[in-house]
């Protein structure tokens, strides 16, 4: 299989990189920086592309390329960071910026041949960086230039060699899978063709081998897109040897654990239920912080699997393997590679206790999102779970400020059932990428009849994303927001104002916590 290797200088972007690039049909991996050449060369890529990162190349303890890489023949395209360790190591001089760069900037391109051919004269990118090339190394060409930014791009004279200062894989960078598709098969020679529907016999063939020694696996089923596509997969690997559980932790969304059940009894799979809302308030009781909430959640979720896990041995036998739906996203935002700075601990991943019963195996981890609807559409999974948009592990609670308690959270339950409901009446629901409300722990004076109030505070946050790396704020049309905020405020006793959340990730994360 012919791939492209991507070498992850710890960027807050580098899966991006890898999903834009199977986005146009090739294959691509992500590797650690300290591959040797000697490694790489095993590999076979028809291509290498050096990731951005937090670093500056002249940092002590700054990750580096091994240079013999640059003996291999294998073209390469440096993004960002990696622009600035091929112009240093092929001779020129890295320096920090006058001015830091981050968002959308013009590029105006001096040469539009190679890397940039069908681009126009300028275009729209996206920048994310503090330092950037002074000086070109000998005999590159200079590719384009920005406001900011002298050496916005460079190319050897032989074409093998090229890097760009700003971010192709975003979507802020419209033109970027140009950018890409010109690296890949114009720069790379890349013939063959994949997608990730084409993987599922090989990952159902590689789970039935994982798991052969396994007497019963569990997982738990949110009714989310990523752990039903997970349950379906290792169903078909290992069949009714999966146990899909559903924890019910009383943080999830009104109604939702009855949308659940259906949904998966419509599947074919059975479904085992268990109620441990009263585990969650009572280990959630008095925490503020959001990642201590998040340790919690994750810590209470896996006690329930083994107490779970525990009953079912009783009856069934051996419970060994837990399966959990975890996607790349969750991965690079829990720092799961090498040089990443830690964002969240996501639940499903960060937050897992050190000392467990079960084994874990995750068949979705090397997937995005978009990646898992495919394959779930193509394992028959309904449109209305593969449609459904993203819901975090720790549910509701990193939607509640402050203390999370039962009362906040049939409070939240309302106020989101509202949001909902009226962006399906106006049919947005496909067209936002994800939209919820938050519920703020400060209180606000109102007017209620002929009394003083003084309410709690709801917040609504809907955004336009891809895969949920970058976000921005959904422009939602006002009368659809005043519909809202009037049934919020009429139907929902103790919200007493309501506030529109437009801010953009980055650099504000999605989730409040
Ligand atoms: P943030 O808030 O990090 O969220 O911008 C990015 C996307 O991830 C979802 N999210 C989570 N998903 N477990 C998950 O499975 C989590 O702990 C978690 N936290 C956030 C979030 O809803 C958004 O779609």
């Amino acid at each position: 299989m012919e791939k492209i290797l991507i070498l992850d200088f710890g960027g807050q972007y580098t899966k991006l990189i890898a999903k834009s690039v199977r986005e146009l049909e090739v294959y691509a991996e992500v590797g650690s920086p300290d591959l040797t050449a000697d490694q790489i060369c095993v590999m076979k890529p028809k291509g290498l592309i050096l990731s951005g990162g937090p670093n500056s190349v002249y940092a002590p303890n700054a990750p580096q390329l091994d240079r013999r890489v640059y003996d291999l023949n294998i073209p390469i395209l440096g993004i960002c960071y990696g622009m600035q360790l091929m112009a240093r190591d092929f001779g020129g001089e890295v320096i920090r910026a006058a001015k830091r760069e981050y968002g959308t900037a013009t590029i105006e391109v001096c040469q539009p041949d190679a890397l940039l051919q069908g681009l126009e004269q300028t275009e729209r990118v996206w920048m994310s960086h503090g330092d950037e090339v002074r000086t070109l190394p000998p005999k590159f060409l200079h590719l384009a230039r920005t406001e900011n930014v002298t050496y916005a791009g460079m190319i050897s004279p032989d074409r093998k060699y090229a890097a760009i200062q700003f971010h192709p894989e975003v979507h802020h960078t419209p033109k970027g899978k140009q950018i890409l598709r010109n690296f890949l098969f114009d720069i790379c020679k890349i013939s063959e063709c994949w997608r990730p529907a084409d993987q599922i016999e090989e990952a159902v063939r590689t789970l039935r081998e994982q798991l052969k020694e396994a007497k019963h696996c569990l997982i738990g089923v949110s009714g989310g897109v990523d752990s039903s596509v997970a349950a379906v997969l290792v169903h078909r690997a290992i069949g009714d040897r999966l146990i899909p559980v559903f924890i019910d932790t009383g943080l999830l969304r009104k109604n939702e654990g009855q949308r659940t059940k259906q949904v998966f009894e419509k599947l074919g799979l059975n479904l085992r239920c268990v109620d441990a809302g009263d585990r969650f308030f009572e280990n959630l009781r008095g925490v503020t912080d959001p990642e201590e909430k998040r340790k919690r959640i994750g810590e209470t979720f896996i006690r329930v699997f083994e107490e779970e896990a525990g009953h079912f041995e009783q009856e069934l036998g051996k419970v060994d393997v837990l399966v959990q739906g975890t996607i790349y996203s969750d991965v690079i935002e829990s720092a799961g590679t090498k040089g990443a700075e830690k964002i969240k601990s996501h639940h499903n991943v960060g937050g897992l206790p050190g000392k467990m019963l079960f084994s874990i195996v995750e068949p979705l981890r090397a997937y995005f999102k978009d990646e898992v609807r495919q394959i779930g559409l193509k394992l028959g999974i309904p449109e209305e779970i593969i449609g459904e948009q993203p819901f975090p592990g720790p549910g509701l609670a990193v939607r509640i400020i402050g203390e999370v308690t039962r009362e906040r959270v049939a409070l939240l339950q309302t106020v989101d059932a509202i949001l909902r409901e009226e962006v399906q009446r106006a049919t947005l629901h496909r067209t936002i990428w994800q939209y919820f409300a938050v519920l703020l722990p400060v209180r606000s004076v109102a007017i209620l009849g002929d009394s003083r109030g003084y309410g709690q505070v709801a917040a609504l946050r809907a955004v336009h994303s891809v895969d949920g790396m970058t976000a921005s704020w959904y422009h939602f049309p006002y009368a659809v927001l005043e519909k809202i905020s009037t049934r919020i405020t009429n139907e929902v006793e103790g919200v007493t104002r309501v506030v529109y959340d437009i801010t953009t990730k980055p650099p504000g994360t999605i989730e409040w916590e």
